[in-house]
């Protein structure tokens, strides 16, 4: 029997206005280089070396407090059974665009508009249509929201448990009040795991990438599925802090992982076209390669 960490957890408050505003720390934290290159001081960038909002910093403290090998266990037991839900793929979507806040001044971007800009930068640089796809359905994971998930548990830098945390992880130093931290069997360089074990054997922090990741797993090529379950994996991708664990296979398919991270970050066009325009195509190629219902 499954503990119910929604409940047992005091802390299941939501530090975020939204869950864009981690985003926004993780943009600030690596701005597009392009950009800066320009000398283009964007809003976006103003804040990038000062230290995050409180808000962000509760919610890392809370993530990296409670990101422990075990949760991750049976949170994967818990969601990866599908047996909450089914519905379409486009209420999902709809779903997915009622998460923001209004509240938040600074947020002039829905979900969808992300999901759209990431997609059509892909599109627009001429790459597969099932990474055009990827661009698509990348955050669809957030909809773990709708079981009432805390912040913490679905959005965030993603990092191995079972094993050490390394210090290049974003406030590394808030591990010190997760259990694990001081448990001999995860505590370890490897830990629960054989170096170079490939990254198909480690379990990674839980949230919307692991679980995006295994809603598509029949229906896309692998090189997307690793775009899907690494995306938030920043002390891998930009930091290199997890080579130890890898393996060949991965470090090959981690070239898939950088070229699509740009596309998440940057993407961002005010001249986006709309929706409406933008239908048909999208219509077509979810229809190519999703069934019409997801289980969730
Ligand atoms: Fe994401
Ligand atoms: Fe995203």
């Amino acid at each position: 029997m499954l503990p119910n960490y929604n409940t047992i957890f005091e802390e299941v408050k939501q530090p975020l206005a939204n869950l864009d505003e981690w985003e926004h720390d993780v943009l600030e934290r690596y701005p597009d280089p392009a950009a800066i290159a320009k000398d283009k001081t964007t809003e976006e960038f103003r804040n990038y070396k000062a230290p995050a909002r409180d808000g962000v910093k509760e919610f890392y403290r809370l993530n990296h407090k409670y990101q422990t090998y075990e949760f991750v266990v049976a949170k994967k037991e818990t969601f990866l059974a599908f047996n909450k839900k089914e519905m379409p793929v486009w209420s999902a979507f709809d779903f997915l665009n009622e998460l923001v806040d209004d509240s938040d001044p600074d947020t002039d971007l829905d979900q969808m508009q992300h999901l759209l800009q990431t997609s059509e930068a892909i599109r627009n640089d001429g790459h597969p249509d099932w990474m055009v796809l990827v661009g698509l359905i990348h955050d669809m994971g957030k909809v773990l929201c709708l079981f009432g998930e805390p912040q913490w548990a679905v959005v965030g830098d993603t990092f191995p448990v079972g094993c050490a945390f390394s210090d290049k992880i974003v406030y590394s130093e808030f591990f010190n009040n997760n259990p694990d931290f001081t448990n001999e069997k995860y505590n370890t360089k490897y830990g629960v795991y054989a170096p170079n074990c490939g990254l198909k054997n480690v379990h990674m922090s839980w949230g919307h990438d692991e679980y995006v990741y295994h809603m598509m797993k029949d229906y896309i090529p692998e090189e997307g599925l690793y775009m899907l379950r690494y995306h938030s994996f920043y002390a891998q991708h930009r930091e290199k802090a997890y080579n130890h664990l890898m393996d060949e296979h991965d470090h090959k398919m981690f070239k898939w992982v950088d070229l699509f991270n740009p596309y998440d970050l940057y993407s961002k066009n005010p001249h986006q076209k709309s929706w409406e325009e933008l239908k048909p195509y999208y219509q077509q190629l979810v229809a190519k390669y999703l069934p019409l219902t997801f289980k969730f």
